[in-house]
């Protein structure tokens, strides 16, 4: 069969999904920050997608493009359902969740569990191609130990080697897809909660630089555990591309670095007085329209992450306010009182 060389340039450096994270307000608040880098939704089922109210979990500002949609099932007809509905807003790219430990989505067949079923997963892919023309992407773990989720029955339960992850991607590569993004740890699908599965297991980068070795044509992306702009740049030297999650939510002012890491790219010069000006205009939309603008403003908690002012940042945004004040009230007052030299930063704090 001939190999898929898929033309789709991977990103850099991608914002990670992360559920009650990377909503539409983080990830306008993102936009602000960094032009360039490609932006994930939380994990959005199948089943919320086909049942639930599309215009709130789908919608989404045009400023945040260029914006990735993760989808997690496991039923090839239901994910063809789910992607054709989500065609009508537009997303730059579909991602297949098979990294998610949590048992309520392993345990329903869905997220990291699906590493013991490639053929299953190689079919969910045909069926988002076949639903859209958009790239499409998977995002996974280096491996599963499913001891105790998978039936005993099972002919392996624990896909813990090198040698399971590049089966698996041998399966599912079939299928053509965009890019594969590797979260380098395994899953550790009982015992384990959704928050220790992201620290416990131990990372092993070089599984994934391997990958790209073996498999040279395929898009690789890395995630986990990457934190600053030279680690960045040092995983850069073995595959196509970076994916930030937990640093970009508790220090999202480095994401003004990393457009410097695209071809022809500057790093953004926006100054948090600049980041919160635009969050005045966001959040008077929001106002305007009635909506809550705390739900908005709490995503951006993280902006003045080690330097002075932080706390009373977090302080000033955080309810309840001062009686009468409206959310550009409170941000205006925060241009006011914090302190000058944290608002026009610009340097690279990433170097760390
Ligand atoms: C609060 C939270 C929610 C997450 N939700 C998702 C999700 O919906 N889909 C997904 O594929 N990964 C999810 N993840 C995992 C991240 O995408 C990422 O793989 C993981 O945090 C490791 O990257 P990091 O060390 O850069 O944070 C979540 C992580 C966090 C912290």
């Amino acid at each position: 069969m001939k190999r898929y060389i898929s033309d789709v340039k991977t990103p850099k450096v991608s914002i990670a999904p992360m559920i009650d994270r990377t909503v539409r307000h983080f990830r306008y608040f993102c936009r602000l920050l960094t032009k360039r880098s490609l932006l994930y939704t939380e994990m959005i089922t199948t089943h919320a997608i086909i049942h639930g109210n599309r215009d709130i979990i789908l919608g989404f500002d045009d400023f945040e493009k260029p914006i990735a949609l993760q989808v997690a099932g496991s039923n090839p007809e239901e994910i063809y359902q789910a992607v054709k509905i989500a065609e009508k807003w537009d997303y730059d790219e579909i991602n297949l969740n098979v990294g998610c430990p949590s048992n309520r989505v392993s345990g329903h067949m869905m997220g990291a569990v699906l590493m013991a079923y490639p053929k299953l997963v190689a079919e969910m892919v045909s069926a988002i191609r076949e639903a859209t023309d958009k790239p499409v992407t998977v995002k996974h773990r280096i491996g599963i130990d499913g001891r105790g989720i998978l039936p005993e029955d099972s002919p392996k339960i624990v896909f813990d080697k090198y040698e399971d992850m590049s089966k698996f991607i041998e399966i599912v590569e079939k299928s053509k897809v965009d890019r594969f993004t590797v979260h380098a740890r395994i899953a550790i699908l009982a015992g384990l909660s959704a928050k220790e599965n992201r620290n416990v297991p131990p990372l092993k980068y070089e599984d994934v630089y391997r990958l790209k070795k073996d498999f040279p044509y395929l898009n690789i992306e890395i995630n986990g555990g990457i934190k600053t702009l030279s680690q960045i740049n040092e995983h850069l030297n073995y595959v196509d591309g970076v994916m930030l999650g937990r640093v970009a939510y508790d220090n999202p002012y480095l994401l003004t670095e990393i457009d410097g890491l695209f071809e022809n790219g500057d790093v953004n010069n926006i100054s948090r007085k600049e980041v919160i000006e635009g969050l005045i205009t966001y959040i008077e939309k929001i106002e305007n329209n009635g909506g809550n603008v705390y739900e908005a403003l709490r995503h951006t908690l993280g902006l003045f992450y080690g330097v002075a002012g932080s706390k009373e940042w977090r302080r000033l945004i955080t309810p309840p306010w001062k009686k009468g004040y409206s959310g550009k009230d409170i941000l205006e007052e925060a241009l006011r009182i914090l302190p000058k030299e944290s608002l026009a930063e610009s340097e690279l704090i990433m170097n760390s």
